[in-house]
């Protein structure tokens, strides 16, 4: 595997293998890698010559600077699983590589980022699109893979692809999840075993709301889970929202010809997990 560290040094990599008619995939990661991620990687060497993984914890998408400090650095087993996946690039640069001058970028995604994870992480898109340009700027692959388990990031990338009519394809990718339901997370090594036994109830929870949708009303929807979710001792709901599975707006009365997804952020403790189904 290729290790970079440099924006120039990745961008002129990936260039000189696209004029030797390669393809290139791309999967920007911030390390603490898990199957999620693997699958992504392992999607991408499917669909291309070559894989670059970036690996970036990016400081302007935390809105919460105790989060950013504990986020899970786990570098030297992050290489060796990008070395048995077989991917080719590792692109880690660092905090002055990626921002020499600070990154005063303002991006607009109007509805798209008014509700869930934009309304309760003020910032966080911005952020998350300040380092996603960078990095498709530096990395200029023909596809870039990103995972459903953060729906409401894939919808604002493909927004800003559309918008700066990046020329990359946007693949989103399925949320993996455990063998009891918990979507796979950097954050889930945070929790302790009781949190994490009681953990899969996000999960459930949205399996029973899926079996509920369209009969019963959102708002029974709603008091279901959010019910079900809060009476387990330090389980927070945060927000649960159904929504139109592309435009992102509240669904208010059950619509069954509808493209719809249900969203959630739990606080398990301090510990932040979201998740999400198509109800379709
Ligand atoms: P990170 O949380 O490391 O996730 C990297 C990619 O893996 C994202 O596209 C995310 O949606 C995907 N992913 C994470 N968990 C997954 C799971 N259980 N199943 C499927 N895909 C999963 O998302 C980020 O990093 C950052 O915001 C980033 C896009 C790299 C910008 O900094």
């Amino acid at each position: 595997m290729q290790f970079f560290k440099s924006r120039q040094a990745v961008h002129d990599f990936v260039q000189s293998h696209k004029k030797k008619d390669k393809t290139v995939g791309f999967v920007p990661t911030m390390g603490a890698l898990h199957e999620g991620h693997i699958q992504l990687i392992k999607k991408s060497k499917l669909q291309n010559h070559i894989t670059v993984v970036s690996i970036f914890v990016n400081p302007t998408q935390f809105n919460n600077q105790a989060d950013y400090h504990k986020y899970p650095n786990h570098i030297k087993n992050d290489t060796e699983k990008l070395e048995q996946v077989g991917c080719d690039v590792l692109f880690h640069p660092d905090v002055e590589e990626m921002y020499p001058v600070p990154d005063h970028r303002k991006f607009d995604f109007g509805e798209l980022e008014q509700m869930m994870e934009g309304a309760y992480r003020p910032g966080h898109f911005n952020g998350v699109a300040q380092i996603v340009s960078k990095l498709i700027e530096a990395v200029p692959a023909q596809k870039a893979y990103f995972g459903q388990k953060d729906f409401q990031q894939l919808a604002i990338v493909r927004k800003l692809v559309g918008d700066y009519n990046y020329p990359v394809e946007i693949i989103g990718c399925p949320t993996v999840r455990e063998s009891d339901g918990l979507a796979m997370s950097s954050r889930n090594e945070r929790l302790t075993s009781a949190q994490r036994q009681n953990a899969p109830v996000i999960y459930q929870s949205l399996l029973q709301a899926k079996k509920m949708y369209p009969e019963k009303n959102i708002n029974e929807i709603k008091k279901y889970v959010v019910e079900n979710i809060n009476k387990i001792p330090e389980f927070n709901v945060e927000y649960f929202e159904i929504v139109d599975h592309y435009t992102l707006r509240p669904i208010h009365s059950p619509q069954s010809d509808k493209y719809v997804t249900a969203c959630i952020a739990v606080y398990v403790q301090d510990v932040r997990l979201i998740d999400n189904i198509n109800f379709f």
